[in-house]
């Protein structure tokens, strides 16, 4: 199976794990990537099972659009059963880093709101330890040489992603060359320099459930 068979393998898992909890009233909080994508083309056979989704980026809610889910603003709703999204890395406590799609601030707002967080990820973003894929960082424009500055103290290495504008309007550092052993203590202190909007690191609340797509099948795993 390549990649993208196992990503649709795993966007098919969550259907079939969200299915049963399903209510007219159900809003979901859906993520932003490749993999999400596939989870929304399946969701779209459900769409009179459920009310509505809140969307983790403007593609995504573009996307859940052009299939007739209804989008919701988080601001009018309550709660979230569910939140399920991709995920550049993974490790075994279900820390992750996210951000590949620059879709970072957003996701981690749904992820904050939602009860539980389903992580769909191909076998290959399964790590011992983050830090591999560069972690990115949300950062408010006129602050992007200082937080570079700041991030360079904390032992990484920024790069400028050039060209990419969030939806939230800003832009992003992608930092290199970290071994992250304390995910939770990084993911504070670089919440903590002034000018970051957010980081990819998503330790403070990991995903709930991580279904992994693997050549021998999809594995559900949780912390
Ligand atoms: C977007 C993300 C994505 O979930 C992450 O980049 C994984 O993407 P894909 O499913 O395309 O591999 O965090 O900001």
């Amino acid at each position: 199976m390549n990649q993208d068979q196992l990503k649709q393998a795993v966007a098919k898992a969550a259907i079939d794990y969200i299915r049963p909890y399903l209510a007219k009233d159900t809003v979901l909080g859906i993520g932003t990537g490749s993999t999400a994508n596939f989870f929304i083309d399946r969701l779209a056979d459900l769409r009179g099972d459920f009310a509505g989704a809140v969307a983790s980026s403007e593609a995504t809610a573009e996307r859940l659009k052009k299939h007739g889910i209804e989008v919701y603003d988080l601001n009018t709703v309550a709660s979230l059963d569910y939140y399920i999204d991709g995920a550049d890395e993974a490790d075994a406590n279900l820390a992750l880093i996210k951000g590949g799609g620059a879709a970072l601030t957003r996701e981690k707002i749904v992820a904050a709101v939602a009860k539980t967080f389903i992580c769909i990820a191909d076998g290959s973003k399964k790590v011992e330890v983050l830090g591999n894929f560069p972690l990115p960082v949300e950062v408010i424009p006129m602050a992007r040489s200082y937080v570079a500055r700041q991030i360079v103290k904390l032992g990484g290495d920024p790069v400028y992603r050039q060209g990419v504008v969030t939806d939230n309007g800003n832009v992003i550092l992608d930092v290199h060359n970290m071994q992250i052993n304390h995910p939770v203590e990084l993911e504070i202190a670089l919440n903590n320099i002034v000018g970051v909007v957010t980081n990819g690191l998503f330790a403070a609340r990991p995903a709930d459930v991580l279904l992994l797509g693997t050549v021998n099948g999809v594995e559900t795993l949780k912390p």
